[in-house]
């Protein structure tokens, strides 16, 4: 299985600690955002790993993290030129995914769960993960049948069916390439992660995981406020990298 870290957008919510780095590079307690993420993939025996960054900070991510070799890794870097969206990694990312199974993660999400047995078992179709939220209205939400089977999924609704927010961590087979080739920009002009788990969906090939630990997207400065209380408390002796 590769992996995929996508660490680019623009983190406009974070301004202006973000007007001169990336928003994954910024400090979380003792290490840099992305390490987190990171962790979460090579906790999980992943190896080959590409890193989706911006053009303007691309120079930054390799001097910190090089080729990988130091983590027992090997690092791969990509541009994505605008933040097009999440699905495009799967574009970009192409002729690194190669005939394998891919495993992605955003640059920002802070999980607490050791998800490695999660990953490990991955074997067919598509693996989300699912936490529940206060604030659904800013997410994708899946929704659940009696059964707790996904029955829909959908992007920041105005009227969400449940509460179930779909995190940062997607696995997903070979299939995912030519999904996210075929898919049309949203209204916000974005290929969305959550029209690729609609598709999964529609094949009746779609599991979703819960996540237990806890988990923050670290995009907005009261949540990376709470993941640095996290990474102090919980994570810093859990770390691999
Ligand atoms: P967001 O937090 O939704 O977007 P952002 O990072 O641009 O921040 P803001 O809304 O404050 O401007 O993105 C979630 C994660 O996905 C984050 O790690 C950045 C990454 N991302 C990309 O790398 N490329 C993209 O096209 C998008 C939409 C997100």
């Amino acid at each position: 299985m590769r992996g995929i870290v996508l660490s680019g957008g623009s983190g406009t919510r974070l301004s202006p600690l973000t007007k001169i780095t990336s928003k994954q590079l910024l400090p979380v307690y003792n290490k840099p955002m992305i390490y987190y993420p990171l962790n979460t993939l090579i906790k999980a025996g992943i190896k080959e790993i590409l890193i989706i960054v911006t053009p303007e900070r691309a120079g930054d991510y390799l001097n910190l993290l090089g080729s990988g070799r130091q983590f027992g890794c090997k690092f791969t870097y990509e541009i994505q030129d605008k933040p097009k969206g999440i699905a495009e990694a799967f574009i970009i990312g192409e002729n690194f995914i190669d005939n394998e199974s891919v495993c992605m993660v955003l640059g920002d999400n802070i999980f607490e769960d050791d998800l490695s047995e999660e990953i490990k078992s991955f074997k067919r179709g598509g693996k989300i993960f699912a936490k529940v939220v206060s604030d659904p209205e800013r997410f994708g939400i899946v929704e659940f049948d009696k059964n707790m089977k996904a029955i829909s999924i959908e992007e920041k609704p105005t009227k969400p069916k449940s509460n179930y927010c779909v995190t940062g961590l997607y696995i997903y087979d070979n299939r995912v390439v030519e999904i996210a080739k075929n898919l049309e920009p949203s209204s916000r002009l974005e290929y969305e992660i959550t029209d690729v788990n609609k598709k999964y969906l529609e094949l009746g090939e779609l599991e979703v995981a819960m996540v237990k630990g806890e988990w923050i997207d670290a995009g907005t400065f009261d949540s990376l406020l709470l993941a640095q209380n996290l990474a102090k408390e919980k994570l810093a002796d859990k770390l691999i990298i």
